[in-house]
């Protein structure tokens, strides 16, 4: 509950986790992708901790049925906790409490995969009336250096409306993405929405910013969640949500974000994402830089 945001739009953050994890079969037959470890963390636990720090004191976190792990890792866990307490293994009980202590967790479930747009819709009933906004992370998605949503509370509290975070990305690439339609704002990292399509061929796609897994949204957004029809994939989509409320004259926004990110949804770029913060720590860094450097010169037969 740090609520660093000084222009703060929003208290209840949605986290959608109800996906099978396909890619990355066999493990998610028993361990939900989102509980995979980024050197030590799970990558929903990053992601909460950057709604956290975002001002977010709710994460309603949509999932699956038999995916309840993913809320369990969140809970308190009284007899490690002794056990570490009573060993006076200080460091690894700060690590253990954290998730805990980072913001309260409640669960949505989706019974049916039907899409991104029908996972959200899942959590309007943990809304509060006074929730106008909610932020929406996806866990697939790390945006480095976190403070984007600050970013994004900032824009909604000037322009109103919602504000979803882009990536300038390769023309060439941006089939697997939203896609906005845009213009020019007086700052060069916000842009006026005109509309948006998901995964558009290249040569259809109307600029090359693409959604990149965090949206600050009205709570206008639950209401167009119910008039949507299936879109790509056959399937219910936040972005023709967003699309229909642009279309009815809501107001929104694009941040450009220019730093990194990592995509955790699959097992190369969640390996990247894992030696990346590997690299960074002063236990693990130092080896790994010498041990990948060494491999890297070393040709296998
Ligand atoms: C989802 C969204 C898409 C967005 C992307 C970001 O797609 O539907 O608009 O650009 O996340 O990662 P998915 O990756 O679930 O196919």
């Amino acid at each position: 509950m740090t609520g660093a945001a000084t222009t703060q739009t929003f208290r209840t953050a949605i986290v959608p986790a109800a996906g099978l994890g396909t890619r990355f079969l066999p493990a998610t037959k028993a361990v939900p992708k989102e509980l995979l470890p980024v050197v030590d963390t799970p990558g929903i636990e990053l992601v909460a901790a950057e709604a956290a720090a975002a001002g977010a004191e709710r994460l309603v976190i949509v999932t699956s049925p038999g995916k309840d792990a993913v809320v369990r890792y969140f809970e308190k866990q009284p007899e490690l906790e002794e056990n570490l307490e009573s060993k006076g293994k200080t460091a690894l009980l700060e690590k253990v409490r954290r998730g805990h202590d980072l913001l309260a967790v409640e669960t949505a479930i989706q019974e049916q995969a039907l899409g991104l747009g029908h996972a959200v819709a899942q959590a309007e009933p943990n809304l509060r009336p006074d929730d106008e906004a909610v932020a929406v992370l996806l866990p697939d998605d790390l945006v480095l250096p976190t403070g984007v949503l600050e970013k994004m509370s900032a824009v909604r509290a000037e322009f109103g409306g919602s504000v979803l975070c882009a990536f300038d990305i390769p023309k060439a690439e941006i089939s697997p993405y939203g896609v906005f339609d845009v213009t020019d704002t007086d700052d060069d990292d916000v842009k006026r929405v005109h509309g948006m399509v998901e995964k558009p061929k290249p040569e259809d796609a109307p600029s090359t910013y693409a959604a990149a897994g965090r949206y600050l949204l009205d709570r206008a957004i639950f209401d167009a969640l119910k008039r949507i029809t299936p879109g790509s994939g056959g399937e219910l989509q936040l972005t023709d949500a967003v699309a229909l409320l642009i279309s009815e004259g809501h107001p929104v926004h694009v941040v450009v974000h220019r730093g990194g990110r990592h995509d955790l949804g699959n097992p190369g770029g969640f390996l990247r994402a894992a030696v990346d913060f590997a690299l960074e720590t002063p236990e693990y860094g130092p080896s790994l830089r010498a041990w990948l450097t060494e491999r890297i010169g070393t040709e296998r037969p």
